[in-house]
């Protein structure tokens, strides 16, 4: 219930365009049943006065014969324009909010869940969204409104029908769609929990299938996938064989209750007190009333469906961000020294510390270089600094401010980032580099790229910038990937740089032309540099080692130049 007030709210900002759609909605429903009662009477009144029992004028009931059938026609057009319109702005909403929500998580709350499963509720967990309105709220509060004003209207004719009336719209669009949604639950949950993991499972495939063919793997992962497949195949089963009792279910409460009301209206007419034409009418109303309820059993099942879609998505952003902000960020700094006192951060209350009292400074454009065996805390120190993660203890400043007084974005603000995994989009050099500075012009992308000593590289390609770097920059070579990390960080060009192992995995050759390219980056900004490569300690000032989360001084072998 919660789930519901919680989407309903995020409704609110369309609520004039949502009322609209349910408005057109009973405007349809009731212009089709006014058009089969009117019809049934119009019918019966033209057969009596054919016999000469009864005359009557007719022109009138034509015309509003014909105009109900307008007004059906093009009811229904309008009522689907509006509700879908609606239905794509509450979308578009639900999306731009999940990202909002989203991006502060990112990356410390997001790294537990699957890729393809974040995808799967930024995606079609949204998209199932759209039942919300489209098949579950519209016709809902449709169904009652109409069905309310035809009980009324017919109790003017024949109270103990409207009874049966109100009877059978209840069973009907109350008793079978809650049972519908009962058993609906279930195989609705399960829907949604498959079509996620398989999700994520086919991009992981993607993503290793050149590591799974070599290992020799792809026809394990493809048959967990193809069981996959088979559950979410059961499920939609279970649900539309669901749909359709609840359909056959519904049809026979109509079919039902028109018998009933019929019999019930017989001793009126027998009185007099309901002419023929009225019962004609009364029955036709009766029957075609039952198309409002008609969408319930439907929507009640997609709500299990759409429950549980919304379910995920409130779970993943009601998350507490990893990092609090400060209510008002402090401005800039005007300094950039950094310095640290007594730093510890772990990333669980259960883990071990990855930062475990560290002690460091770097004097405003300084080159402080740091070395230590993989997991002493060199990355988890990047981490802090760049406010991905809080610390537990400790100061850190920055030009004298407070780490944490800095919001997020201003403390990023602050650095240029060659990170020890750099992501490269699937997409162009140009769409790369633009990401650290958005409005470049090609001369100063062509500069950055001179200075990372990767412009030779570029101009060899067929398309130049316009060249595709493929799926994680898979079509470039790592030295060359690298650095295009570094031209990033020549375009971003702020005050503080940290590296963290620019040169893994190189060749001599490359690490060579990749150090050319940081050397220059270097001048004027304070340095922080993480690596293993002796070669690339050579331009620092100091070098401090670090293990299990302190600083020490750098072992003698690590002795500079
Ligand atoms: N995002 C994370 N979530 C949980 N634990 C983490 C995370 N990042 C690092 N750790 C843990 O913190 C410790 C320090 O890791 P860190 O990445 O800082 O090491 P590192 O010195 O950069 O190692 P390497 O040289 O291999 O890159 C490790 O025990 C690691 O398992
Ligand atoms: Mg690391």
């Amino acid at each position: 219930m919660r789930t519901a007030w919680r989407l309903l709210a995020l409704c609110r900002p369309h609520l004039p365009l949502l009322l609209a759609g349910i408005a057109l909605n009973v405007g349809v429903v009731l212009a089709n049943v006014g058009l089969l009662a009117l019809a049934g009477w119009f019918i019966t009144a033209m057969a009596l006065a054919g016999q000469g029992l009864a005359p009557i004028e007719y022109f009138a009931p034509a015309a509003a014969i014909r105009g109900l059938a307008l007004l059906r026609t093009g009811g229904r057009y309008l009522e689907r324009l509006v509700t879908h319109e609606a239905t794509f702005h509450l979308l578009a909403t639900l999306r731009v909010w999940l990202y909002r929500r989203l991006e502060p998580l990112a990356p410390a709350r997001l790294q537990t869940h699957r890729g393809g499963d974040l995808l799967s509720r930024l995606r079609s967990d949204v998209d199932s969204l759209e039942n919300f309105y489209l098949r579950v709220l519209a016709p809902t509060v449709a169904a009652v409104l109409s069905g309310l004003l035809l009980v009324a209207f017919l109790a003017l004719y024949d109270p103990p029908a409207a009874v049966a009336l109100a009877l059978g719209l209840t069973i009907a669009g109350l008793c079978i769609p809650v049972a519908s949604e009962r058993m609906g639950r279930a195989p609705g949950r399960r829907a949604v929990a498959v079509r996620a993991d398989l999700r994520s499972d086919m991009t992981d495939l993607l993503r290793g299938l050149g590591d799974l063919t070599v290992c020799g793997g792809v026809e394990d992962r493809a048959a967990a996938i193809r069981a996959r497949g088979q559950a979410l195949t059961a499920a939609q089963r279970r649900q539309a064989r669901l749909g359709i009792l609840g359909g056959g279910l519904s049809g026979a409460t109509a079919t039902l209750t028109l018998a009933g009301a019929l019999c019930l209206m017989v001793p009126a007419l027998r009185a007099a007190t309901l002419t023929g034409p009225e019962l004609a009418m009364a029955a036709f109303l009766v029957l075609a009333a039952f198309e409002a309820v008609a969408p319930l059993p439907a929507a009640f099942q997609a709500l299990g469906e759409t429950l549980a879609a919304a379910r995920r998505i409130f779970a993943l952003v009601d998350a507490a961000p990893a990092v609090t902000e400060p209510r008002q960020g402090a401005p800039l700094p005007s300094r950039f020294d950094i310095a640290i006192r007594g730093l510890r951060l772990r990333y669980a209350e259960t883990a071990p510390w990855a930062l475990d009292g560290l002690d460091l400074d770097v004097p405003e454009g300084g080159r402080l270089g740091i070395v230590g065996a993989s997991g002493a805390g060199k990355t988890s120190l990047f981490n802090v600094l760049l406010r991905f993660w809080d610390y537990q203890a400790g100061n850190v400043t920055i030009g004298g401010v407070p780490l944490r007084d800095l919001d997020g974005d201003t403390a990023r603000g602050l650095y240029s980032v060659v990170a020890q995994h750099t992501h490269l989009f699937n997409a162009s050099i140009r769409d790369n580099l633009r990401i650290a500075r958005p409005e470049a012009s090609p001369a100063e992308l062509h500069a950055a790229l001179r200075r990372a000593h990767l412009a030779d590289t570029v101009a060899a390609f067929d398309d130049d910038l316009d060249t595709m770097v493929g799926e994680n920059g898979a079509r470039l070579s790592g030295g060359q990937a690298r650095r295009l990390a570094i031209a990033r960080a020549f375009l971003r060009d702020a005050p503080i740089l940290l590296l963290d192992e620019p040169t893994e995995g190189l060749d001599a050759d490359s690490e060579q032309a990749v150090l050319d390219g940081l050397r220059a980056l270097m001048v004027g900004r304070t340095t922080v540099l993480i690596t293993h490569r002796r070669a690339a300690l050579r331009d620092m000032d100091a070098v401090i080692s670090l293990s299990a989360g302190k600083a020490c001084s750098a072992p003698p072998d690590w002795a500079l130049r």
